[in-house]
């Protein structure tokens, strides 16, 4: 991706050789600042505090933890301790335990003077296969939104709906349900997107938006509640959203609100695709719904909202009554029957076991085996 025509990822090892950047996400889209990370507890505040998010990028930021981790402590205990404090950030994404779990699975095996340097070249390496699947994502679902656009007038625009913030940002580069969206802007397809603000955070307002306006990419921002009406009066061709959690089974974690426009495109016949790397695919768990643990963030993301001043200034003002208690599950769980389709980097699968095995045979001794 490119940001005032540079190329840029969202997390690099920095130059000095002990640390790595990252892009401070919370301050988007008013300030495009560079945060540097030099300790394994660093790592662990910026996932937790969400300066990194997105379920592939929160992966990629506790590989490189792991990696800060080994260059103090490359004991055992001290790679188990990291892990565990990493693990403990954000509990819905499965990328995480992927990303804590190959890492320790890659470096322990070694003695422990050869573990940060393995780790740091492992995390490396972990980066360029997000990017490599996302690639792939986005080739996949280009075929989709070609098909799409085969249906409709010559040079209207194919309507996609988006939640919350499945792009570059979420990613190491390209974004997940991003991708088939730059693919075919990129290959001359006209396409317009529909961005869920995606309260309370507004990662659709202030991230999906910024990186759209990037890429030069059409694009409207709507409040959460607007997609059901869009869908109604035929505004809308199809929805890609990204996803924290896949069961083996198809069912689709992701940003609280995710659910709601499954529910909307299914009685709308609106074609309702979810782009999942297998990182982010538990084959570990059945049913989403009741096994998939969703985390509770702080009440006042939902008191209280961010925005820029005329002056420039950024401040943070309520937006309830002071007493009024609010509650904040960041995550909801989309059943596999209201899910069209799992755009992976293998093609697209159905939201079903049997489909998803078809595609990546190699798990299934791994399919509901705690
Ligand atoms: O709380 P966030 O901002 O980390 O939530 C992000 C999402 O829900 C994304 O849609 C998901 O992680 C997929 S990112 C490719």
């Amino acid at each position: 991706m490119r940001v005032n025509g540079r190329p840029h990822r969202t997390i690099w090892p920095s130059s000095d050789g002990v640390s790595v950047e990252i892009i401070d996400q919370t301050r988007l889209p008013h300030e495009f600042a560079v945060a540097r990370l030099a300790t394994v507890g660093e790592a662990a505040h910026a996932i937790k505090a969400m300066l990194v998010r997105g379920a592939p990028l929160i992966g990629a930021t506790a590989a490189y933890g792991l990696w800060l981790a080994l260059r103090v402590d490359p004991s055992d205990r001290g790679l188990a301790e990291a892990g565990v404090a990493l693990m403990a950030t954000r509990p819905t994404a499965i990328n995480l335990r992927w990303a804590v779990e190959r890492m320790t699975a890659w470096v322990a095996p070694l003695p422990p003077g050869k573990r940060a340097a393995e780790a740091l070249a492992r995390a490396a390496e972990l980066c360029d296969e997000d990017v490599a699947i996302n690639r792939a994502i986005g080739a996949a679902g280009l075929k989709v939104i070609q098909a799409i656009a085969a249906g409709k007038r010559p040079g209207a625009p194919v309507n996609i709906l988006t939640h919350c913030n499945a792009g570059w940002l979420a990613t190491v580069d390209v974004g997940t349900a991003t991708a088939p969206i730059y693919a075919a802007h990129d290959s001359g397809i006209r396409v317009h997107v529909w961005v869920d603000e995606t309260r309370p955070r507004n990662q659709g307002a202030s991230l999906t938006a910024w990186e759209l306006l990037n890429h030069g990419v059409p694009h409207s921002v709507i409040v959460d509640n607007a997609g059901g009406h869009l869908m109604q009066h035929g505004h809308v061709d199809m929805v890609i959203v990204g996803t924290d959690r896949t069961t083996a089974t198809g069912d689709v974690c992701n940003k609280i609100g995710t659910y709601l426009k499954a529910l909307a495109a299914k009685d709308n016949g609106v074609p309702f695709y979810v782009a999942a790397p297998s990182p982010s695919i538990d084959w570990r768990v059945r049913d989403g719904v009741k096994e998939i643990p969703i985390e509770n963030r702080s009440a006042h993301e939902v008191t209280h909202l961010a925005g820029r001043l005329p002056d420039g200034s950024v401040v943070t003002v309520g937006v309830t009554p002071e007493g009024s208690p609010a509650a904040n599950p960041a995550f909801d769980v989309t059943p596999a029957r209201l899910v069209t389709g799992l755009i992976t980097e293998r093609g697209i699968a159905e939201a079903s076991e049997r489909s998803l095995l078809s595609l990546f045979p190699e798990k299934s001794q791994l399919v509901f085996n705690p």
